[in-house]
């Protein structure tokens, strides 16, 4: 008998990884026979740890903080969306090589759509922040087919550095916070101000009644900024279901199956 298909999520610190509960879940749920580890790497130690985990066997492995754009550098095929975001979160080792994807995007966009039940087509979308965690998420968006979608950043030119590259995906433009003088009907704070309990200074006048506000940080009670929104009128949603989703695609991609994510969710949120 053949032992269980090995993956695990690379990072430092990942001690709090929740993705081998994730996996775990998915794994039962589906009947497919794969054990998921944290697998801590040195920080100056990412691609020898790879080439470790290819050399135990692993078939495939998540990257989380820091080593998102190294995971991009290291691999051999890139997808469309890794190719996009500039960053890698999923690792596929197969025939020898090093497949790469980003499923955060899509994990977002899935999460907005599905899940909350907002369609973005058609809709005025507003990305705040310009860093790493704003650009995974432009492409995916973008093929939502939005009226449009505004990114607006502290240091305005990297807000137009990131709308310049998605220009010929989609209608998109930059700003900074102050100009923001209309309403959006989906408001996603990729900013890192959450991790410090910042707010980013968003005009109130964006929010509206039938507004979704949603930050991709998650915790036990609403973010700043998820506060601020509902001060404002609008709906909020934390980036929990964009966890979910995104480790539900990596798990696709490695699989070919697709998991049921609201069981996983609903165990996740009430542990928190
Ligand atoms: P990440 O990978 O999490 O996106 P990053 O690449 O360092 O991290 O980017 C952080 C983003 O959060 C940037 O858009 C940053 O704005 P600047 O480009 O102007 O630095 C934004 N950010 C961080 N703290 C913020 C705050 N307090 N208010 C507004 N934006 C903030």
């Amino acid at each position: 008998m053949s032992a269980a298909d090995r993956y695990g999520v690379i990072g430092n610190p990942v001690a709090h990884s929740k993705s081998p509960d994730i996996h775990a879940a998915f794994a039962k749920q589906t009947a497919q026979a794969l054990s998921y580890e944290r697998l801590l790497a040195p920080l100056d130690g990412f691609a020898s740890t790879v080439r470790n985990l290819v050399e135990q066997g692993f078939k495939g492995a998540n990257v989380t903080v820091p080593f998102k754009l190294e995971a991009f550098a290291l691999a051999d095929v890139l997808s469309e969306r890794a190719e996009a975001a500039g960053a890698v979160n999923t690792l596929k080792f197969e025939g020898g090589g090093i497949a790469a994807d980003n499923t955060d995007g899509v994990g977002l966009v899935t999460d907005i759509v599905v899940n909350a039940g907002v369609a973005m087509r058609g809709k005025r979308i507003l990305l705040l922040g310009a860093g790493g965690a704003a650009r995974g998420v432009v492409l995916p968006i973008l093929a939502e087919s939005p009226e449009q979608l505004v990114i607006a950043n502290r240091t305005e030119s990297k807000a137009a550095e990131l709308a310049a590259q998605f220009s010929g995906k989609g209608a998109v433009a930059a700003s900074d916070f102050p100009s923001l003088q209309s309403r959006f009907d989906v408001i996603i704070n990729a900013t890192s101000a959450s991790l410090s309990a910042d707010l980013p200074p968003v005009p109130a006048c964006v929010f509206g009644e039938s507004c979704l506000a949603y930050d991709m940080m998650y915790g036990p009670a609403p973010t700043v900024f998820m506060a601020f929104a509902q001060q404002h009128g609008a709906a909020t949603r934390d980036g929990l279901g964009m966890l979910v989703e995104q480790a539900a695609e990596s798990f696709h991609v490695w699989r070919g199956v697709r998991p049921d994510t609201r069981t996983v969710y609903a165990d996740l949120r009430s542990k928190l």
